[in-house]
């Protein structure tokens, strides 16, 4: 396993991502407040550049007593990326597929990440 340097912790802001490139691989390295996250830039569903796409966070429904919607809000605490291809999300801290997150048929693949002196480094 190679340790691979990718930036200095302020070069990304929160929710910020820099997409990088070791060997033949493309690695979007991730920060959400102080921890940094990285995944490989391939979707699982049909191979699009998945750590290009948007960073939202999630979005759910509003339901009342009655069942009815009561329209949308966002979950501050749960982060996706959305694949630029066919917009399925994925956890930004686990990697999984938002539509199935019990299940691990179709997450993305990751490396771990360290933070030293300022720095932050993959491994590959
Ligand atoms: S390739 Fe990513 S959603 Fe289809």
């Amino acid at each position: 396993m190679r340790t691979i340097r990718v930036c200095q912790t302020d070069d990304l802001a929160d929710q910020g991502k820099l997409v990088v490139e070791v060997g033949d691989l493309q690695i979007g390295v991730f920060r959400l407040g102080d921890e940094f996250f990285a995944w490989k830039n391939r979707c699982p569903h049909q191979g699009g550049p998945v750590c290009q796409g948007r960073i939202y966070n999630k979005v759910f429904e509003k339901i009342d007593a009655e069942q009815k919607s009561r329209g949308r809000d966002y979950d501050a605490g749960v982060t996706h990326i959305v694949c630029p291809w066919h917009g399925l999300e994925f956890d930004i801290r686990t990697g999984k597929f938002a539509g199935a997150s019990d299940k691990d048929i179709m997450n993305l693949d990751g490396y771990p990440t360290q933070v030293q002196d300022g720095e932050v480094y993959v491994l590959v």
